[in-house]
């Protein structure tokens, strides 16, 4: 693919002017390529029906096309005109918990492109919270496809500087709305299957979802983000950083002998240094902070990230769910 010049434009992030999304809205209407804040982590958005336009999103990624993408709506009516069909669980979690970091997987029409889908017959969608995606979509006046920003495998971007850090060169432009609030992808819960069953963990949680309804957990069964579904339950290297991962359980820190070339993630507090990183012990503040301290240690000198292993209850699941998988090395 030929080199693009990457522009990038900084807006308010809670109120962002209408007058400089228009630029990324006209873009995208164009069929170019747009990084844009959600509050999970950035994403790559290109025009939902445009064939062409969501070709340019796998090419820029490297990511294969088995692969397929999340279509973001402003609306649960834009939503459901994009079902062939739209379940009552559908319209029930949609209502609890839209907008925001849940993405739901439903009965596509035809006119989405298959690429889109990666030719399956379900197509997922996400009502994001975040006011510049919202804007975005109304401006564009399409849904956009939009996965997470970053090349193949790689970790997901909370911000604009990670956005341009893996594909500055390879898209038209990123919306700098400042450091996501989420910090981790979205909930991927499948209404196609009764009990709905979450195939993707993530900060709407197991509990908070079975207060709505009755739903499955996807124990075997998560859909990696470059995993083709057609080979579902396999798990793959993903959200990695250059440097090799490894999990260590807490009472085994304190005996650890410092190698140089390592880097420390630890849970609460203690003394920092520019090789060790403290992310609280609230896992919704762990998560937000999380993908920062991984890009962080994205240099040169840094060959092994040392992980304090978290708890892998509640909140934490898809915390643990995103470090096993960072911690793989090659396909498995
Ligand atoms: O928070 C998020 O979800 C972010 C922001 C940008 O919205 N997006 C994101 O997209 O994480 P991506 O492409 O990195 O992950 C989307 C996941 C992939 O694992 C894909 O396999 C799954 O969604 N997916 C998409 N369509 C699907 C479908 N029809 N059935 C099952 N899984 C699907
Ligand atoms: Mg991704």
């Amino acid at each position: 693919m030929g080199r693009k010049v990457t522009k990038i434009i900084e807006v308010d992030g809670l109120v962002p002017s209408r007058a400089k999304l228009e630029e990324a809205a006209a873009i995208l209407r164009d069929g170019g390529l747009v990084a844009f804040p959600t509050e999970t982590v950035y994403g790559l958005g290109a025009c939902g029906l445009n064939q062409e336009a969501v070709k340019g999103i796998f090419e820029a990624k490297g990511r294969p096309a088995t692969n397929p993408l999340i279509l973001h709506v402003s609306s649960v009516e834009e939503a459901r005109s994009l079902s062939r069909e739209w379940p009552v669980e559908a319209e029930a979690l949609a209502q609890a918990f839209w907008p925001g970091p849940l993405t739901l997987v439903v009965p596509r029409i035809e006119a989405i492109p298959a690429s889109v889908c990666a030719g399956l017959d379900t197509v997922a969608l996400r009502m994001p919270a975040h006011p510049v995606a919202r804007a975005l979509i109304e401006l564009v006046g399409s849904p956009l496809a939009a996965p997470s920003a970053n090349r193949y495998t790689r970790v997901s971007p909370t911000t604009a500087k990670h956005v341009f850090d893996g594909l500055g060169g390879r898209i038209d432009m990123i919306v700098d709305g400042g450091p996501t609030t989420v910090g981790l992808e979205s909930t991927i819960v499948s209404v196609v299957e009764t009990p709905p069953r979450i195939l993707r963990p993530g900060m709407v949680d197991e509990v908070e979802l079975s207060r709505v309804m009755e739903v499955s957990s996807a124990t075997g069964l998560i859909v990696d983000d470059e995993m083709p579904r057609q080979a579902p339950g396999l798990s793959r290297r993903h959200y990695s950083p250059d440097a090799t991962v490894r999990l260590v359980d807490s009472d085994r820190f304190d005996r650890f002998l410092r190698k140089p070339g390592q880097a420390f993630i630890r849970i609460g507090m203690g003394q920092a240094d520019e090789r060790t990183i403290w992310l609280p012990d609230d896992p919704r503040e762990y998560a937000r902070g999380l993908y920062a301290a991984l890009h962080s240690f994205d240099v040169d000198d840094v060959d092994e990230i040392i992980i304090e292993r978290p708890p892998a209850n509640g909140a934490w699941t898809a915390i643990c769910d995103r470090l096993r998988r960072a911690a793989t090395q090659g396909a498995v």
